[in-house]
Parts: structure tokens; C-alpha cells; sequence
């Protein structure tokens, strides 16, 4: 379908995430699957399929797989917002994937490190250079961006238990915490496609973190969306 237009493919989990692109976005056809939208479109001079996911790793996957095979496209970008675990980070600041790691993969009891997929050497994800170098580019006022490790795992973490929750930190050195992303990162790594998460910063995954997320959702996940507009920007895929 999309191959030889040189499609991006931007995902995002829910609609407050794609909202803006969908806004600013010039419409060409959508499409349902199993309940999932594609949106193709033009969006800042690309060809792009625009789609929410849904919460959660599996939805993720579900969905970045369809797109990889009836879209070919030659670069995913998850977008949207993330729970910060480095404390330098504040509302409104956007993390890049330079590592991803699932957390809740835990087969320590068989002897693999927590977040290795089991029989396999898959467990910190790498995002795509060139689009690591463009996002960090982007000039975003008064609010940071960094490269970082961004984890991933099914759950929505408020710390509440800290001790629980230490491994985030001491142990995976996590610098934002979501819920998509290291599902995406893998199937994109086993179809070689460049992918990069961008994720604005809604909470910091503590007690307040269910408040803040509400309050912050719709308003700093534009700060995704200008890094977003920037890769599409000056992206040229090298295939
Ligand atoms: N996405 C945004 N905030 C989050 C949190 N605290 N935990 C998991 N996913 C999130």
C-alpha cells in the first residue's frame, strides 16, 4: 500500500496523543481493523498513518506489527507522555528513547537479567541515531529534552510503595516511565525499522502521579507533538 511513498508511521496510545496530528494533518484515507483506525495523511510535507493504539504493551504490539506490514513504513515514532523517574525532569520536559527497557519482564528465577525476553539476547532496545540526533534538535522554549532510557511495563506507577518500585531507579536506571513504548521498540527492532519514542512528561510517578496525569495529558503532550513536527521536518530516510 504506503511502500513507495516512504510513509512514517506515528503512534500514539491515546486520543489526547494524536490529537494534534490528526488537527493539523492533511487527510487521505483511513481504514479499520479489529476496532484500530489508520489514519494516512499529510503531515508537515511527509507521507504519514497516523494510529492509536490503546493502553499497554499488547495493543502496541498489535498495532506497530499491522502497520510495519500493510504500511511498510520507513520510520515508526511513538508519541505522547510518560511518568518522570529522574528527578531533573520536570512537567512538561520530553525524554527520548535513546535505550528502552520492558520492566516487567522479570524471569530472574531462571536466571536472566530483569527485562531480558527470556532465550533471547533482546533487552535494551536502541532507537534509531539519525532520528535520535533530529528530535534532540528541537527548539522547545522553556521546557528540556533529553536522551534517555525510557521503561516500559503494563502497569501505571505512583511509588506508592517506593521499595516496590526501586528497581525502576537503582536498578534499570529508568529516566521516564510508560506503557507502550519497549513494545514498540522490540517489534520495530525485529522488522528493522528505525524507531524513536518521544514522550513529555505528565507526572512524576509518584503519589500525585494519577492527578498530574489527568491535569498535564492534554496540555504537554503538544511538547511531543513539536518534537514530532521537527523529525518530519528534517527527516530523510536513507533507504
Ligand atoms: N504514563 C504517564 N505517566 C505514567 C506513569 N506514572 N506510569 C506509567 N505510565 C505512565
Amino acid at each position: 500500500m504506503g511502500r513507495h511513498k516512504k510513509t512514517i508511521g506515528i503512534i500514539g496510545s491515546m486520543d489526547a496523543e494524536i490529537a494534534q496530528y490528526l488537527k493539523n494533518s492533511e487527510p487521505e484515507r483511513t481504514t479499520d481493523w479489529n476496532g484500530i483506525t489508520f489514519h494516512e495523511a499529510g503531515l508537515f510535507g511527509k507521507s504519514t498513518v497516523i494510529v492509536k493504539s490503546g493502553v499497554g504493551k499488547v495493543f502496541a504490539a498489535m498495532v506497530c506489527e499491522r502497520l510495519i506490514d500493510i504500511y511498510g513504513p520507513v520510520a515508526v515514532v511513538f508519541t505522547g507522555v510518560a511518568g518522570a523517574l529522574n528527578s531533573e525532569l520536570d512537567i512538561g520536559d520530553v525524554v527520548l528513547s535513546k535505550t528502552c527497557i520492558q520492566h516487567d519482564v522479570d524471569v530472574q528465577a531462571l536466571g536472566f537479567m530483569r527485562g531480558t525476553i527470556p532465550y533471547t539476547e533482546l533487552r535494551e532496545f536502541k532507537a534509531d541515531e539519525k532520528l535520535l540526533e533530529i528530535a534532540q534538535c528541537t527548539k522547545l522554549g522553556s521546557k528540556k529534552i533529553i536522551a534517555g532510557r525510557i521503561l516500559t511495563g503494563d502497569q501505571f506507577i505512583t511509588k506508592k510503595e517506593m521499595n516496590e518500585h526501586k528497581y525502576l531507579t537503582d536498578e534499570l536506571h529508568g529516566d521516564a516511565i510508560e506503557m507502550e513504548g519497549g513494545s514498540i521498540a522490540q517489534v520495530c527492532t525485529l522488522n528493522k525499522i528505525p524507531f524513536i519514542i518521544v514522550r513529555t512528561v505528565s507526572d512524576r510517578a509518584d503519589g500525585t502521579a494519577a492527578s498530574d496525569f489527568n491535569k498535564f495529558l492534554p496540555v504537554v503532550a503538544r511538547n511531543s507533538f513539536d518534537v514530532v513536527r521537527n523529525l518530519l521536518l528534517n527527516y530523510r530516510d536513507g533507504r
